[in-house]
């Protein structure tokens, strides 16, 4: 026993070993942590710092994970079971801690084992850093799909880069974001262990050179590349109310042993160490921007580097049972989350043929069916493509064997589609080169779409688009292909663990079934009907408002004073043009000049709360951020709006940021341009807390306004048909003139109102909206979106009816539970099954 158990503890109880590592009670709980205190961590009473008390509650939390970690891995080697391995640039992970609590049902025990000894649980976990190893929904998507793979037993692995530096941290400076860099494992990280016999070699450059193989065959070798090697850290993902524990596999970049011997021995040290310094840059950091790294070498050579560690991982794994590739699709299902890993494809294909040496029909065959390609945007710039050039240099072999896969597609094309030639420019993985225009590349997405026995769209309008518009000419040649798995988030970290006392109002209701199956929330319907449960509803949202107003006290050092009544209306996201925080910002505006032409109009007071990164090359998103913050200064600023409007924009979103937001909103704008939003998740986590939504009938907005119904959320605007018959002959310039209040407001941003120092400062943003076309009809919108808010208001001043509305969105949420979406996943694409580990029965 530590010192440190027996100072604080009643020593006089021996815990035994086995106890010390699994008990699941506060008092094992309690010696666990302060055994790391002492023993892994070093300190004493005097020494130890708030950082060591959350790293050694992460340890004890940790060892009551790992048992269970190795019996899944083992249950799933003796269940010979097919395992589905997620393949994902990103993994928008958050905070672990409170996460791994809820999943391993030790909340209550921790927390006494806590306070007896002085320590607030909540003031621990504030301590962890976030792991922000992704921009926003694709990457939270992948870390929601994770705890749903181990809460439902499926044996599924996440595989992605361990990036030393996650998403930038934003700092607001005068108004402007600025990008830190995000240093998340500066002091460690608690619940990654690495695994330094997992490591693989990970080729790039060099040359194809064919030779016969004596049977009259040619085969083809990658030679004269560059290697860097690829090393394994695993994290633990506990499932809920099982007793699996998943893995999820992250890959960090190393140079390799040759390359110390060779650069070394030639005599220049420095310049050697350098030059292996720059081979560990793979792993170095997430690019920021959701579209815009087409052309960036290392963003190429990351998503090969964790491909080809993968499948290396995946052919190791498989081979430990097999000796053919006979049952390879049935034992391996690979899902690529967008088409970042798509060059998958070409790998397969590339291990089957010339490493395996299979024939390459059999290897197109089982490629094909392991493979599935998630398509998670329909915006065009955001299409990956490689030109043909810098494929060719960094993965030469690669390119061969892609030209090979189209050349065998568009010859079957031509044959059930003769005389077709656009049809096969269009389909072709390969885009043609227009001089002086665009080079000639390869399509991403086509290679996916090709490569794969299923493409998913993220919502059913997405997937409605994609068939119709994006993929068309595929849909039509794959009819069976194109499937939609409408999103959704995890209950347990967006629920359970984020909005603790409505979690237990619901428990205390209705029992906790819902932590498992959402659907269970419907029970709540009744309760919605009965005073005192609407009461203790709208006591515990008022409490979560009451904790932003503490971040907005504490950010603001006291300086903006926030109306607990108002209605806390919530756009939290990126900042993108076709997310539309310009819509709200023009509101915000309209507001403002409603309550300075009329000081004395009754308005329902409202605090427009905004959080969210711009990519920091995307100029026209970070003047966006910049207008916000000028008119939260302007507003917040003025006598006239006390009491009554309040503009906020909490810098640096991030997953444990939103975390504290969602328990407190109760507004949820998701206000996208119809058709461009593929489905949005904020939206689920918005109205499982509790908020209604105002927004567009856009992405999976509009499958939440089919289950809570009309009357329980605000919609407006343009719909995908109707903004598709406007656009050809849309001015915004006509709305500019015939609407006297947004002409005020337009004329007040391009007239210097909230830049006094620069007058021309927004210009971009108004020669966007009119000169530029609208490309994304804010302006169009406009009007009903006002009116839409006007209900918005009216209906908050009925605060019972309100409440109502709040508890019946939060009971339909059901569908929109990860469990869900993985559940179908794992029928229609995967065709997994679960494997249970139970382990009071398992061998040890
Ligand atoms: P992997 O799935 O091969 O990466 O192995 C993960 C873990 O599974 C290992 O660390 C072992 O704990 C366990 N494991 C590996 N091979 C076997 C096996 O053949 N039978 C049972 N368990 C295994």
């Amino acid at each position: 026993m530590s010192q440190l158990a027996k100072q604080f503890t009643d020593s006089s109880t021996e815990l035994s070993a086995y106890e010390s590592y699994h008990g699941l009670t506060a008092q094992a709980i309690q010696r666990s942590f302060l055994d790391h205190l002492e023993f892994t961590l070093a300190k004493d009473r005097f020494s130890m710092t708030e950082l060591d008390q959350y790293l050694a509650l992460a340890h004890a939390i940790r060892d009551r994970m790992i048992e269970r970690w190795l019996r899944t891995q083992d249950a799933y080697y003796r269940a010979d079971a097919k395992r589905v391995y997620y393949l994902s640039m990103e993994f928008l992970m958050g905070r672990t801690l409170g996460n791994a609590i809820i999943n391993l049902n030790l909340r209550d025990e921790c927390q006494k084992a806590l306070a007896e000894l002085g320590y607030a649980l909540e003031a621990i976990q504030e301590i962890e850093p976030d792991a922000g190893l992704g921009n926003g929904g694709l990457g939270r998507l992948a870390a929601c799909f994770l705890d749903s793979m181990a809460t439902l037993a499926l044996p599924g692995y996440g595989y992605g880069i361990r990036y030393e530096y996650g998403i930038f941290n934003q700092q607001i400076k005068n108004g402007e974001q600025i990008e830190q860099p995000d240093n998340w494992l500066r002091y460690g990280n608690p619940w990654e262990i690495v695994r330094p016999e997992v490591i693989y070699p990970v080729h790039y450059y060099g040359e194809v050179v064919e030779y016969p193989n004596g049977k009259g065959k040619i085969f083809h070798k990658w030679v004269k590349t560059e290697k860097i090697l690829a090393l394994a850290y695993d994290t633990p993902i506990p499932g809920y109310g099982v007793q699996n524990v998943n893995t999820l596999r992250l890959w960090s970049s190393k140079a390799s042993r040759e390359f110390d011997f060779h650069h070394f021995n030639e005599g220049d040290y420095i310049s050697a160490v350098r030059m292996k310094t720059e081979s560990e840059t793979i792993s170095k950091v997430l690019y920021p921007n959701d579209s815009r790294h087409s052309g960036k070498e290392l963003r190429l050579k990351q998503e090969y580097f964790f491909v080809s560690a993968t499948l290396q991982d995946i052919f190791r794994r498989y081979k430990k049972t097999r000796n053919t590739f006979d049952e390879f699709s049935d034992k391996v299902s690979i899902q690529l989350n967008d088409t970042h890993p798509a060059i998958a494809i070409a790998e397969l294909m590339r291990i089957f043929v010339d490493i395996e040496e299979l024939p390459w029909d059999k290897a197109w065959e089982l490629t094909r069916a392991t493979v599935a390609y998630t398509n998670h945007t329909v915006l065009p710039e955001a299409l990956e493509k490689w030109t043909v050039e810098l494929l060719g240099k960094v993965l030469p072999r690669h390119l061969e064997i892609i030209y090979e896969i189209n050349h065998k597609f568009l010859r079957e094309v031509r044959m059930k589609y003769p005389n077709n030639e656009s049809l096969v420019e269009r389909v072709s993985i390969i885009e043609e080169p227009v001089p002086g225009i665009r080079p000639k590349s390869v399509r991403m997405a086509n290679l996916a779409i090709v490569g794969s026995h299923r493409v998913n769209g993220v919502a059913a309008l997405h997937t409605e688009i994609i068939k119709r518009e994006l993929f068309r000419d595929f849909a039509t040649m794959f009819p069976g292909k194109f499937e939609n798995k409408t999103n959704g988030i995890t209950q347990r970290r967006w629920l359970a663990s984020c909005n603790p006392d409505l979690a237990s109002l619901i428990t205390k209701a209705i029992g906790d079934k819902w932590m498992t199956d959402l659907y269970q929330l419907e029970k709540l319907l009744p309760l919605a009907e009965d005073a005192g449960f609407r009461q203790e509803w709208q006591k515990i949202k008022q409490a979560g408002k009451n904790l932003i107003i503490n971040i907005i006290e504490k950010g603001w050092k006291g300086k903006i004073k926030i109306d607990q009544s108002s209605i806390f209306d919530c756009q939290v996201k990126r900042i993108h043009e076709y997310k539309r925080q310009l819509l709200n910002v023009l509101h915000a505006i309209t507001l403002y000049n409603r309550i300075r032409h009329q000081p004395q109009l009754d308005v329902v007071p409202r605090t427009i709360i905004f959080s969210g990164k711009a990519a920091p090359g995307y100029r026209q998103a970070k003047l966006i951020i910049q207008l916000i913050n000028a008119v939260a200064d302007v507003i917040n600023n003025d006598v006239s709006t006390r009491d009554r409007l309040r503009v906020i924009f909490l810098p640096n979103y991030r997953v444990s940021l939103a975390e504290k937001i969602m328990p407190g909103a109760e507004l949820s704008e998701q206000i996208s341009t119809a058709g461009m939003e593929a489905s949005g998740t904020g939206n689920m986590k918005f109205a499982l807390n509790g908020a209604l939504t105002i927004g567009t009938l856009d992405g999976a907005n509009i499958e939440i306004a089919e289950e809570v119904g009309s009357e329980n959320i605000f919609i407006f605007g343009l719909t995908v048909e109707e903004i598709a018959a406007l656009k050809p002959h849309y001015s915004s310039w006509d709305y500019f003139h015939n609407d006297p209040e947004l002409n005020e407001v337009l004329n007040m941003i391009g007239g210097g109102y909230f830049s006094p120092l620069n007058k021309e400062l927004f210009h971009p943003i108004l020669f966007s909206l009119l000169e530029g076309g609208d490309q994304y009809m804010v302006l169009a919108d406009y009007r009903s979106y006002i009116e839409c808010q006007e209900q918005v208001s009216q209906a908050y001043l009925d605060q019972d009816q309100w409440t109502r509305k709040s508890i019946l969105n939060a009971a339909k949420m059901g569908k929109f539970s990860s469990d869900r979406t993985i559940q179908e996943y794992a029928k229609s694409i995967w065709n997994v099954s679960p494997v249970t580990v139970n382990m009071a029965t398992c061998e040890v």
